[in-house]
């Protein structure tokens, strides 16, 4: 989603400026600019495409003197909502030249304001609606408010969800900002300021930091800020020292960050678990906090892949626990007036903890009176700052666009918390509770052989790497994991993937197979393991190519499978239990290995974001 950084007070902004926007590349975009004043101008740079194309044109314009000794500058990475991806749409944008503005989210009215500002007599060059901003500001500038005034009229002119910054040649070192719903950080520096969508975007020039709360707005000068809330009220936010993330922008020889991350699970994993189970089976998780001093039901609310996880952690907590989960998108939560009847909580999922779906759920049961808890892997992000109560993945920055080493995490969490239930409630034994937390210890080392089918897998994904389509099946816990496996393949392969209940298929989606698609199902035996092998024969009958990645047992069941890749054996219990865990790693390494087979780009695939910061 679009990133926005700016430098006030230090020379060679723009290159600041730049090393910032290669920190947020990770979230995904589609075109870049900068801005910033020389000799009283603005000087405005745009590309489509990936920061190399900007850099260079900015080195170009280095060369020239256009951006000699500059000490501001705002610049922007776009991921196209209003107007497609072009250099006219591409931020920053600007009014007469003076004005120059970066946006992240939408301005829902845009569309009422451009029209009178049309009326007026402004100028527009883009398709945007972020364009609606530089205008305003110019409008009420040429009215005879300063800059802080101005920003303040926009503020009561637009509606939406948004953070952005503005600059004005007429007022020199200076810099507006506002934030609603879109995330904003300050960084604070020695005689100069800095302006990051997220804290690590700036971390290369302060470990100071205030985060701005929605609603407010400040105005950013080189040695002073001062911001106000969404009453104009003078306020003062917590300073919050932070630490340079170091590693984040090393993929530690991996040719792609989604692989690393894949490959560190075994790694991060324990990071997950030891700060929740203490003397090896006592889990921490505050049952309290969580809404549950007393048995009631719950609501998860989640997008995409964090989804997923939700639906995983609802059959174990029902399983485990005895109570009942709803699981929901959070892009449809708020908008469905769902019904809040027996429940005193809501748990929301979310790695990045930006997602404006999510929030809006979050802050939606809010309203409605709910405890609201969540699991995140950002600290400080946005949903943690606004829950009551989180449980941190703790697994590091995740960088490629597809959710891997995060997935899992939440699943360790949401199982965590299905036996920390299941004790309190005593479905489970003191005895039982242990031997839950014993087989979640054991999971590193069984991920870790996981990852040794990896030659088996890419031998798969060679053999896919054309197919049109894919449908992966599975049941019980596994059916969470076909359309994880699914979300996966497509989104960085670009090959249309459906995940489906395997017991689904013959009401309706089985009209799909033909000759040599390929259907993927992960299993292991359970007890249940006849009735999908029973519906992946269904699709074998219909000339289905069957891939099946499974315990022995099963395999040996299902001969007609045209590919078989065997898992390590363990335990009954762990390999029932915990199979969404261990059937993640074939999942995200099947994705990972048609990707590469097919070359596109892994880490930031077309059209998506890692923070999707618009609903
Ligand atoms: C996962 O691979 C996706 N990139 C995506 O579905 C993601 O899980 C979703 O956008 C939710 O993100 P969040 O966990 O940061 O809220």
């Amino acid at each position: 989603m679009c990133g926005v950084v700016a430098v006030l007070g230090k020379e060679n902004a723009s290159q600041l400026v730049i090393e910032g926007l290669k920190k947020l590349e990770y979230r995904g975009y589609d075109s870049a600019g900068i801005t910033s004043v020389s000799q009283g101008l603005l000087q405005t740079i745009k590309s489509e495409g990936k920061l190399l194309n900007l850099i260079g044109k900015l080195d170009k314009s280095t060369k020239e003197k256009l951006y000699f000794d500059n000490s501001i500058a705002l610049g922007h990475t776009r991921w196209a909502t209003h107007g497609n991806v072009s250099f006219e749409n591409a931020h920053p944008l600007t009014s007469e030249n003076k004005i120059a503005v970066v946006h992240n989210g939408i301005i829902e009215n845009f569309e009422i304001l451009k029209k009178e500002l049309i009326s007026l007599g402004y100028n527009f060059r883009s398709m945007t609606d972020t364009e609606v901003l530089p205008h305003l500001f110019m409008k009420y500038i040429k009215m005879g408010n300063d800059l802080l005034e101005a920003g303040r009229l926009v503020l009561k002119d637009i509606k939406g969800a948004f953070a952005f910054v503005a600059m004005s040649v007429d007022f020199p070192n200076q810099l507006f900002v506002s934030r609603n719903s879109s995330p904003l950080a300050i960084g604070l520096g020695d005689n100069a300021n800095f302006i990051g969508s997220d804290a690590h975007s700036i971390d290369h020039l302060t470990q100071k930091i205030i985060y701005l709360e929605d609603g407010d707005h400040a105005l950013v000068k080189i040695n002073k800020i001062s911001i106000f809330d969404k009453n104009f009220k003078k306020v003062s936010r917590k300073i919050i020292n932070i630490q340079a993330e170091i590693g984040l922008i090393t993929k530690g020889g991996y040719k792609h960050f989604m692989e690393k991350e894949i490959f560190e699970q075994p790694v991060v994993l324990p990071q997950t678990t030891s700060s929740f189970i203490k003397n090896n089976s006592e889990i921490t998780i505050d049952l309290d906090k969580l809404g549950f001093k007393n048995k009631n039901s719950l609501i998860i609310c989640a997008a995409g892949t964090s989804y997923y996880a939700g639906i995983v952690g609802k059959y174990w907590i029902e399983q485990i626990a005895d109570i009942p989960v709803i699981v929901d998108l959070a892009s449809e939560y708020r908008y469905r007036k769902p019904s809040i009847f027996g429940q005193n909580s809501i748990l929301v999922i979310s790695q990045s903890g930006e997602s404006l779906d999510t929030l809006m759920a979050l802050r939606y049961a809010k309203e409605l009176g709910l405890k609201t808890n969540a699991i995140v892997n950002v600290e400080g992000s946005t949903i943690d700052r606004e829950v009551d109560y989180s449980l941190y993945s703790k697994v590091g920055p995740e960088i490629g666009v597809a959710s891997t080493k995060s997935f899992t995490s939440q699943l360790v969490i949401l199982f965590l918390i299905a036996v920390s239930l299941g004790k309190k409630f005593n479905s489970l034994t003191l005895t039982q509770m242990r031997k839950k937390c014993q087989l979640i210890n054991m999971l590193p080392s069984a991920i870790a052989k996981m990852l040794e089918k990896e030659n088996q897998i890419k031998l798969i994904a060679q053999n896919i790497k054309n197919s049109k389509s894919v449908i992966f099946l599975g049941r019980g816990l596994l059916y969470p994991l076909a359309l994880e496996g699914a979300l996966k393949l497509k989104e960085i392969s670009y090959i249309h993937a459906e995940g489906f209940a395997a017991g689904e298929m013959k009401h309706g989606p089985i009209a799909l197979i033909e000759d040599d698609v390929p259907v993927i199902m992960f299993l292991v035996s359970d007890g249940n393991e006849d009735k999908a092998i029973s519906n992946l024969q269904e699709a074998y009958s219909r000339g289905a190519k069957i891939i099946l990645i499974a315990d022995k047992k099963c395999i040996d069941k299902a001969t007609f499978a045209h590919f078989t890749v065997e898992i390590a054996e363990f335990e009954n219990e762990f390999k029932s239990l915990l199979s969404p865990l261990l059937m993640s790693v074939p999942a995200q390494l099947l994705a990972y290995h048609v990707a590469k087979e097919r070359g596109t780009d892994v880490d930031q695939p077309r059209n998506l974001a890692k923070s999707v910061t618009v609903e």
